[in-house]
């Protein structure tokens, strides 16, 4: 087996998808890397690639720490006590973050755009909230250069690949993404049925006087339609 499919072998369908955007030159942070595994297969399989690791907590730092010194990638990945982007460094071009909540990823990056003066690539994978994702990361200066879904544990995520530029997205480009829409694949379409059934849900149950959400999901109803 080759390394790569070994080390692949450490991450699971999402990570991989994560992993598969990122360029193998890149000079990278890996915001809430947990036990970073991802950053690990990324040092193994590209000699060139610089990785920040880092994390607002000691406990997954810690872990982090013990699974870089159980591949020998001590000199190859460097770990940061932080918060959000704070522990970028100067040349960093490519920010990563995955499996936390679109708000807090929107948090991270809003609130300190003075460190995103040299970064060309956002990679994101929001568990939630990914319309205002898109919406708030294009208000930065970043365009979406491609988008994938993946099912994770019977759970839909998006992975969304931001590079600087400006582009003006239509509302439904926003909430279910220009690229995913274009390309209508059998995961998205599986998506948008699953939306599809939530939604009514929602408008079945929420009381009549929440007219804005109500009108707002009859929109995203009639949206779910024409793509499906
Ligand atoms: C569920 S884990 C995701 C791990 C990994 N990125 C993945 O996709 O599998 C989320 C991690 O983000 C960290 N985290 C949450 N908010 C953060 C912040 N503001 N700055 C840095 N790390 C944060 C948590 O401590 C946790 O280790």
């Amino acid at each position: 087996m080759s390394n790569t499919k070994k080390m692949e072998g450490l991450l699971n369908h999402r990570l991989k998808m994560v992993a598969s955007f990122i360029r193998k030159g890149c000079s990278m942070i890996d915001v809430g890397c947990d036990h970073a595994l991802l950053d690990i297969y990324l040092a193994s399989i590209y000699k060139d690639i610089k990785i920040i690791a880092s994390d607002n907590k000691k406990g997954p730092l810690e872990g982090a720490s013990q699974n870089i010194k159980k591949y020998h990638l001590e000199d190859r990945i460097h770990l940061k006590l932080g918060n959000g982007i704070e522990p970028i460094e100067e040349g960093v071009d490519t920010i990563v973050i995955s499996g936390m909540g679109g708000l807090n990823m929107i948090g991270i990056l809003k609130y300190q755009t003075e460190l995103l003066l040299n970064v060309q690539t956002i990679i994101l994978s929001p568990n939630s909230d990914t319309e205002k994702v898109r919406k708030e990361i294009t208000r930065l200066g970043y365009k979406i250069e491609n988008e994938q879904l993946v099912k994770e544990k019977n759970i839909i995520y998006p992975v969304l690949v931001f590079t600087k530029g400006k582009r003006h997205y239509s509302r439904q480009e926003y909430l279910f993404g220009p690229i995913l829409l274009e390309r209508k694949d059998s995961l998205f379409l599986e998506y948008m049925e699953s939306q599809k059934a939530l939604k009514k849900k929602l408008l079945e149950i929420l009381p009549k006087k929440y007219i804005q959400r109500r009108m707002e999901l009859k929109r995203e109803l009639k949206i779910i339609e024409k793509n499906l």
